[in-house]
């Protein structure tokens, strides 16, 4: 029995009430729903809207009603709509009269904007924290293998060699912005809304100040339409959301890719790691893959609530109800995958024999042969040339350039000499000495770096 229906004369119809209960999803917000409904309470009696032991009794109400949800002994009837309602009637069940108080001087509108507002920072303090286990995991792994060298790629053909390392700090760079992204949307997130009422401000004198304090925000929200009507800081974690999962899903590419039998780069961990129920010999990267696959659930997400949205009038229209699913999905998915992540990137073993064997292969040193061809006075053109047309001449007879002599090398330029045979995988990557270069040093430097962005925090 729903206790809103004061104009109706009859309960809504069995499948209205379920096409527009939340309450099978948002039932997630009720520790946020009973924090905030505390917070307004205290607020009520404060400015002496009603009476403190009017307060005292919501309270208590409210608390003893936390109890029951923990203990699974709450009732979640569908036909109570919302959280909202669920939670309020169960008060006014408990406490009597007096919990038909709690709901002064408030709206639903106001009420779910601030319960969202409080799940979003909380998912955002996962995040992060899990952003920093993942970021962690990455430099153990980066600091276990420093000395391993692979092939760099671009269009996944063999570049240039870089160390392992490297290409690991890359990812941990890609976290980093992503922890910026998601600090950044706390900004925003950080704003308190309740005082708009249902759309207009409400007309008691209330202390949004103090619900602010209370509740943890830095800010009030400066205008109740916008207050109730805009979803804009769910929208920003999920878009922060799609581009943190957009670069696990890459590495979640790389690990399938290092895992097959053509690259055996890496081994992953057996807990990381399923059989085929038809291949015996399989070990399959499910993991890695499932992030990859999970990635495009967590688009969908941001793209249905961007269109939900984009049509709506001011202010609080239902469709918003329809930000819940999608949204808890992605801080789940995207929580679950930093973790399983750590795990992963913890206990997979480099095979820095294969890697470096790799590094090795396919003329990959090419570019460093026209470097020492600039050094010695070409131009950077002509050198890219000559050592192209040195390549063809080399593949067509199946030689590396180790195998090329001097004489072969000087038909295609007089300035190539014995020293041509100093160049390798050590000093093309000796070579790249410059910030944010592949250079011992300074991946030294930057895995230095990082560790301290860990350690503080
Ligand atoms: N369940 C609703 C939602 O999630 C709560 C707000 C309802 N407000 C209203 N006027 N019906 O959006």
């Amino acid at each position: 029995m729903s206790h809103i229906r004061g104009r109706f004369s009859k309960p809504a119809d069995k499948v209205v009430a379920q096409y527009t209960a939340s309450l099978p999803f948002d039932h997630r917000l009720y520790r946020q729903d009973i924090v905030g409904s505390t917070a307004h309470a205290r607020m009520l009696a404060k400015q002496g809207i009603i009476a403190d032991e009017e307060a005292t009794k919501i309270i208590d109400g409210l608390k003893s009603i936390q109890q029951e949800i923990e203990q699974g002994k709450f009732k979640f009837e569908a036909e109570l709509e919302d959280i909202h309602m669920a939670i309020e009637s169960r008060l006014i069940e408990k406490v009597g009269e007096v919990g038909r108080k709690l709901h002064t001087a408030r709206s639903r509108n106001d009420q779910v904007a601030l319960d969202m507002r409080l799940f979003t920072k909380e998912a955002i303090a996962d995040t992060l924290n899990g952003i920093r286990e993942f970021q962690r995991a990455l430099l153990d792994l980066a600091e276990a293998n420093k000395d391993a060298v692979m092939p760099g790629y671009t269009h996944l053909q063999v570049a240039q060699p870089v160390l392992l390392a490297h290409h690991l700090l890359a990812y941990f760079e890609m976290l980093q912005r992503d922890v910026e992204r998601f600090n950044d949307c706390l900004k925003r997130v950080d704003v308190m809304p309740l005082g708009s009422g249902a759309l207009a401000g409400v007309a008691y004198d209330v202390d949004r100040e103090f619900l602010a304090r209370e509740l943890g925000f830095s800010n009030v929200s400066q205008n109740s339409l916008d207050a109730v009507a805009d979803r804009d800081f769910v929208l920003e974690y999920e878009a922060a959301a799609s581009i943190c999962m957009m670069h696990l899903s890459r590495l979640a590419e790389e690990i399938v890719l290092w895992s097959s039998a053509e690259f055996d780069f890496i081994e992953l961990d057996e807990a990381y790691a399923t059989g085929s129920s038809i291949m015996p010999q399989k070990k399959n990267p499910d993991v890695a893959e499932l992030a990859r696959g999970k990635t495009g659930r967590v688009y969908g997400s941001l793209m249905a609530l961007l269109t939900t949205m984009k049509g709506l009038p001011l202010a609080y229209n239902r469709d918003m109800q329809e930000d819940k699913q999608g949204f808890f999905d992605t801080v789940d998915t995207l929580l679950s995958t930093l973790e399983v992540f750590a795990g992963m990137v913890g206990t997979l073993k480099v095979k820095a024999e294969n890697t470096a064997r790799a590094a090795g292969r396919g003329y990959m040193l090419a570019t460093d042969l026209a470097d020492y061809l600039v050094k010695k006075g070409e131009a950077f053109r002509t050198a890219h040339d000559i050592v192209g047309r040195l390549v063809s001449y080399a593949a067509e007879r199946g030689k590396s350039f180790a195998e090329l002599s001097i004489n072969e090398y000087k038909k295609f330029s007089p300035l190539f000499g014995d020293d041509v045979r100093k160049i390798s995988v050590e000093s093309s990557l000796a070579a790249r000495d410059v910030v944010g270069g592949t250079a011992p040093k300074r991946v030294k430097q930057a895995l230095a770096e990082a560790r301290k962005i860990v350690v503080g925090g």
